[in-house]
């Protein structure tokens, strides 16, 4: 194309270029958040090997370990302990006042199993800073129609699961053990989520917009996604059902399947997936393996797609500061 143009044209490109060699854009890449999944910490060796690889891709890249306490022990325990509404909030908050996220103008974000649909409602409520790409793996989004099983002599495990049983649409249960507020019960006649889990879901119920009155704010965030992927891993059987992690539907008698565009909560719009799959920003994937079965070659394939510094890039946080220096 260079040709096409008058040489004062060329020369005037030149002069500007050569006069700004800084001003020329830099491409780091976004920073990254990754929020982990139930019994794993933020600090944890296995998370920041998935970190590093992102970082080894796309150096440059800003990884945050979204954490509810800096302790990682104490972390962990809010994997499976807390209110999420209360937690949702206190990862805004965290990212809204970090020193670097918080002058990006944009961040990509991966989230593994439960983390995924926790941060989608980051997404919904609060979007700050925006995500441009979120990737999830082995999430939720659906919601859980069982309970993980445990080992025969696991009896921490059982005594949990117990308690989880026990009285799932209390609001005990739902305001401190972590895995019911993302439970879906449904009636298999009519394949309609019952009237409980509508009532006292703390969490799922609100965020996938299932409710009589819609926040239509949680749609036009999520919409405004560039990309929203969700990774099933074929062989899941942690995940019950393991579609969820498609937003599809499972009859719990017949083990049919109901794809998230046969369902009202993508035809009626309720949370902007069909906006955003209409611009071409929703995709199905699918990954070998069970339950978080990651191999770094696939990681790396999918943050070279994604997260590359072509799609979006900003100066970096040692440029904006010397931008607000020199102004
Ligand atoms: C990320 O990569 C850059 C450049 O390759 C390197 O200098 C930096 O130390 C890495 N950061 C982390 C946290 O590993
Ligand atoms: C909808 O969600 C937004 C973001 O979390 C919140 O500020 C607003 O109060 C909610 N609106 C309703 C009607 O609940
Ligand atoms: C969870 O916390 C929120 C905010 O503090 C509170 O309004 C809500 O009632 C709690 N949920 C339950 C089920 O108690
Ligand atoms: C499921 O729905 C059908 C049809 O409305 C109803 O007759 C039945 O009682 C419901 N089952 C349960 C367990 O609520
Ligand atoms: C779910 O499967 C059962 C058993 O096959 C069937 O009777 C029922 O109609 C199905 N529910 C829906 C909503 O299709």
């Amino acid at each position: 194309m260079l040709h096409l143009l008058p040489l004062s044209t060329i020369l005037l490109l030149l002069r500007t270029i050569v006069a700004n060699p800084i001003s020329t854009p830099q491409s780091q890449p976004l920073p990254l958040l990754i929020w982990h999944g139930l019994g794993d910490n933020y600090a944890a060796e296995g998370l920041h090997t998935v970190g590093d690889l992102a970082n080894a891709t796309n150096p440059g890249t800003f990884v945050y370990y979204i954490r509810l306490d800096e302790s990682p022990d104490s972390d962990k325990t809010a994997t499976f302990f807390g209110n999420l509404t209360e937690q949702v909030a206190q990862v805004c908050d965290d990212l809204a006042n970090h020193p670097i996220l918080s002058t990006a103008p944009g961040v990509n974000a991966l989230g593994f199993s439960q983390g995924g649909q926790f941060l989608r409602g980051f997404v919904e409520r609060c979007n700050f800073p925006p995500v441009k790409n979120l990737i999830t793996f082995g999430s939720q989004h659906n919601g859980i129609a069982r309970y993980q099983i445990c080992g025969a002599t696991d009896w921490l495990c059982k005594a949990y699961i117990g308690l989880l049983k026990a009285n799932t649409w209390g609001a005990w249960v739902q305001s401190h053990l972590v895995p019911a507020q993302y439970f879906r019960s449904t009636n298999d006649t009519t394949g309609e989520p019952t009237e409980e889990y509508l009532e006292s879901s703390n969490f799922l119920a609100d965020i996938n917009n299932e409710r009589k009155l819609k926040n239509t704010t949680y749609a036009k965030n999520l919409a405004s996604l560039d990309k929203f992927v969700m990774y099933l891993f074929d062989e899941d059987t942690t995940v019950i059902p393991k579609e969820s992690g498609w937003f599809a539907h499972v009859n719990g008698s017949s083990g049919e399947v109901t794809d998230l565009k046969d369902r009202d909560i993508y035809k009626e719009d309720w949370i902007g997936l069909k906006k955003l799959d209409e611009k071409g920003g929703l995709e199905f994937k699918t990954t070998e393996g069970g339950h978080m079965q990651l191999d770094d070659e696939m990681l790396m394939d999918v943050f070279k797609t994604y997260f590359s510094p072509e799609k979006a890039s900003w100066a970096g946080p040692t440029d904006k500061v010397q931008e607000q220096v020199e102004l």
